[in-house]
């Protein structure tokens, strides 16, 4: 199988996250895979929030700040300024990956101006989410949104870089752990973290992190020089774009393809392809508005059949049709060029499959996703229906041997999408993977 992609490529989810990156990534990263060589794979964005699995023969990895690409024998691994980085997270994600021989050594790069996540980052997340109670935005608890609201405060926000200057460090966080109590105290009743514990756990942590740190940009753009070629990571999806998405039901961070200068420093239009990663369905972990949401014996098939449960927090997802207004728009911010079709193998048995191709909204028709979440609260969907297949496709290699039902649902979605679907997959393995010419 080839697909083409040619140049750097940048991987994008179009939903509300959990589309399959990590295997996408983890194929196109495969030296002897069907895109050629990438020599450098960057996450850019989000934290430990995203989880990206991918499955290699018997092996299954579940990766949340290392890029998926680690597992590439040729490929440098890299964590640019965009992430918010738990090194608690990403030491443990080290050690597993030794204790199963992959190499993490000079392949891995971590930015040295990434903020970090501190243990107050992930308590207030609790403590916040615990206090909205009903209202909350089911949010991951990793501490994300309240390590980027630091960052935007600047009087808050410790980058990774700061930890090697230890007189500095010990003074910003002992001031900075001091407002936290303060805080804590006064919204929640408790405020007893000890700065000092913190700040001997986190040169422990600095120090073991040392050998990965440096200026990205520079290494980037050294490589870029050079002509190396590079797979950006996007993390969650377009949906979940802290300007984009559906907010406040969204993550802390431009989870669209907006996401990707800011974070690396590298611009735009040094990406040659922007791949769009969606599901044949959709699904939502946390709260907030999902039209095409079945709470249902449909709902409960595709999470079953898709085991749709959480790689991060083992929530189950909540699970719906596709919706192609929310797509289109996604692809529309995102200035996607080529889709990725996954878990098309999930839908098989069904008799009928639905795809949401307008809203009515207040009577009235709307064929463009409002990102309003009170807006979409309101949302009537407009369906088209297809018949579905009965056979089973994890088998399938070419796209000959699909049935001709689940190449019209491919067609159609192309079709109202208005962008090319490339590749779909049929099953979690590499081999599961079909380059398409629809
Ligand atoms: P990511 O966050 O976008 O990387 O996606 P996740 O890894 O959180 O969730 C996708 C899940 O679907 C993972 O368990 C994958 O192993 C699995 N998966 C990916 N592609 C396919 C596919 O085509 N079919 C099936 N059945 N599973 C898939
Ligand atoms: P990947 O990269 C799915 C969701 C959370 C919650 C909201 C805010 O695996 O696709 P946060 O912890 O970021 O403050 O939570 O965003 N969310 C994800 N949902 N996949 C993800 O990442 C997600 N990252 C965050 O469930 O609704
Ligand atoms: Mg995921």
């Amino acid at each position: 199988m080839k697909i083409d992609l040619p140049g750097n490529v940048c991987v994008i989810g179009l939903q509300w996250g959990d589309e399959g990156k990590g295997k996408i990534v983890n194929l196109l990263t495969d030296p002897g895979g069907p895109a050629g060589q990438f020599d450098l794979v960057v996450r850019y964005g989000g934290g430990a929030n995203a989880g990206h699995s991918v499955v290699v023969g018997k092996e299954k990895f579940a990766m949340h700040l290392i890029p998926s690409g680690i597992l590439s024998p040729v490929a440098t691994a890299m964590i640019t300024n965009g992430v918010v980085l738990d090194p608690e997270v990403i030491l443990t994600e080290i050690n597993i990956l030794h204790s199963r021989s992959v190499k993490v050594a000079d392949n891995l790069k971590i930015s040295d101006k990434a903020h970090v996540v501190f243990p107050y980052h992930k308590l207030q997340d609790k403590l916040s989410e615990e206090r909205l109670g009903n209202k909350g935005i089911g949010t991951t608890c990793r501490g994300i949104g309240p390590c980027y609201s630091d960052k935007a405060s600047r009087s808050h926000g410790i980058r990774l870089g700061e930890l090697y200057d230890r007189k500095h460090f010990a003074e910003k966080l002992q001031a900075i752990v001091n407002d936290k109590n303060i805080m804590f105290q006064a919204l929640y009743g408790k405020g007893d973290l000890d700065w000092k514990a913190i700040y001997d756990q986190y040169c422990t942590y600095a120090d073991q992190l040392k050998p990965f740190v440096c200026d990205t940009v520079e290494l980037l753009h050294k490589s870029i020089a050079q002509g190396k070629r590079i797979l950006f990571e996007g993390a969650q999806g377009a949906l979940l774009d802290i300007d984009h998405g559906t907010y406040p039901y969204v993550t802390s961070s431009n989870s669209t393809s907006a996401g990707l200068s800011a974070g690396t420093g590298v611009p735009a239009r040094c990406v040659n392809e922007f791949l769009g990663i969606i599901k044949a369905y959709t699904t939502r972990v946390g709260a907030g508005p999902f039209p095409t949401e079945q709470s249902n014996e449909v709902g409960n098939y595709i999470r079953e059949r898709g085991r749709e449960y959480g790689t991060t927090t083992g929530r189950p997802r909540r699970c719906g049709w596709f919706d192609a207004v929310a797509v289109r728009y996604s692809i529309m911010i995102g200035g996607i060029d080529s889709l990725s079709l996954m878990l098309l193998d999930v839908l098989s048995g069904l008799d009928t499959i639905k795809i949401a191709v307008q809203y009515k909204i207040d009577g009235k028709v709307l064929d463009f996703f409002p990102s309003d979440s009170n807006l979409l609260e309101r949302a009537e969907v407009v369906y088209e229906e297809l018949p579905g297949w009965p056979e089973e496709i994890t088998t399938a290699t070419r796209q000959e041997d699909l049935p001709k039902n689940a190449i019209n649902y491919l067609r159609r979605l192309q079709e109202v999408l208005g962008c090319p679907i490339k590749i779909a997959s049929v099953g979690p393995e590499r081999d599961q993977t079909l380059s398409l010419n629809l």
